[in-house]
């Protein structure tokens, strides 16, 4: 189908010290996105960045910065996060049960590209309605570990709603997030991911562009059979 693969090395396991140039170190590796953990110490027990972090990276790069709002009241993030320079902005449907549309909404004005994120213990189901919406997100981020930190174990069974997302909606942006690396990136692809988040897998590698190109071609693959 229409989909193409994202592969989205995780700023969070980078040097923060030297953010420009390991951005820059990941997409001369051939990084699509850059993948930016916003966590507010509130929503999950970590804190990182937060816009102003963005708009000093948006300087040194015009790369499709792919944000990840871990936070507990994502609206208040949606004009600083514009502002800053951010692409994508992913909220997670936990806490935006009540505010979706008007959230989609602003996303949109500003000019960013609206996502869902959904944790390991909610159903898949709860974010059918904000892809079915008149005003819909573009893409959907499949967490595969407990949101929070980096370097965890990737959990197979979240991939049942990889596989329920990618029947129902063909052309739609399915992004997954923890533990993704050589050893269960086939897993991910064959169940219908395209757009991939590695953090670890990527940084700690000793050849980062061999995974990267490794993760690109097991999205390639997996899609031609959609
Ligand atoms: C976790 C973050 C991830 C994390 C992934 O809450 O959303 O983006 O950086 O790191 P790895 O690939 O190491 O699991
Ligand atoms: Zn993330």
């Amino acid at each position: 189908m229409g989909v193409t693969p994202k592969i989205a090395p995780s700023m969070l396991s980078s040097d923060f010290a030297n953010l420009a140039s390991e951005a820059k170190r990941m997409l001369d590796f051939g990084a699509d996105w850059l993948h930016m953990d916003i966590m507010d110490g509130h929503f999950v027990p970590n804190l990182t960045i937060g816009a102003p972090v963005i708009e000093s990276l948006r300087k040194h790069t015009n790369a499709y910065l792919d944000c990840h709002l871990m936070v507990t009241n994502p609206i208040d993030y949606v004009e600083p996060m514009g502002k800053a320079g951010a692409s994508g902005f992913t909220f997670h449907v936990e806490v935006s049960k009540e505010n979706w549309q008007e959230l989609i909404g602003r996303i949109k004005s500003i000019g960013m590209r609206p996502g869902v994120a959904l944790k390991p213990g909610t159903p898949i189901e709860d974010v059918y309605p904000l892809i079915d919406s008149e005003n819909p997100v573009g893409m959907v981020l499949v967490m595969t570990v407990e949101p929070g930190f980096g370097g965890q174990k990737f959990m197979p069974e979240m991939m049942d709603k990889v596989r329920a997302l990618r029947k129902k909606y063909p052309s739609l942006d399915i992004e997954v997030d923890g533990g993704l690396g050589p050893s269960t990136i086939e897993m991910a692809t064959s169940a219908g991911a395209n757009c991939i988040v590695a953090g670890s897998s990527v940084f700690g590698a000793p050849e980062p562009a061999a995974v990267i190109s490794l993760m690109r071609k097991s999205v390639s693959e997996n899609q031609e059979k959609y």
